[in-house]
């Protein structure tokens, strides 16, 4: 089968990987690029476990052939955080609030939050139902989550508890 070389960014770093014409970009994050951090549930794209940002925006991956991105800025759950290299502050709300109970969900959850927060900064309730409606969990009810998406948007970032 024959390979195409394509370079990414990942994480804010450039990468450049030969992959087979039909290899996913999830595959290619976890196999090729060890960003294991990307979880792959159904790979069907129901779960939304697999979910990282292309350009900013969130994304399956799951269904996107990894030749497709070439040229694009992909974020994984492991570039979240924050600048020190600490919990950033989606992840750290997510934990303040038991957002995270088996974890299999989480980064998914955790860029679909970054994003959604990037694009609605003060969410209300509703709103923030909406940022993680796209990724099934299995194990907190959501409630949780939820929590951890206000608190997120707080504006000390939920520092102060
Ligand atoms: S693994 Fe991609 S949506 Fe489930
Ligand atoms: S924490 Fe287990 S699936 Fe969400």
């Amino acid at each position: 089968m024959s390979e195409h070389e394509i370079e990414l960014s990942v994480n804010g770093r450039r990468q450049v990987v030969r992959v087979p014409a039909r290899r996913l970009l999830s595959d290619c994050l976890r196999h090729d690029l060890a960003f294991t951090s990307t979880h792959v549930g159904c790979e069907q794209g129901t779960c939304g476990a697999c979910t990282v940002l292309v350009d900013g925006a969130p994304m399956r991956s799951c269904l996107l052939p990894a030749v497709t991105v070439d040229g694009c800025e992909i974020t994984t759950a492991e570039g979240c955080r924050a600048p020190d290299g600490g919990l950033g502050r989606v992840q750290r709300a997510l934990v303040r609030c038991q957002g995270v109970q088996c974890g299999f969900c989480t980064p998914g959850m955790v860029v679909s939050i970054v994003a959604f927060l990037r694009e609605c900064p003060r969410p209300s309730p509703e709103q923030a139902r909406d940022a993680v409606a796209g990724v099934l969990c299995r194990c907190t009810g959501y409630q949780d989550l939820v929590a951890a998406v206000l608190h997120a948007a707080r504006p000390d970032g939920g520092a102060s508890g």
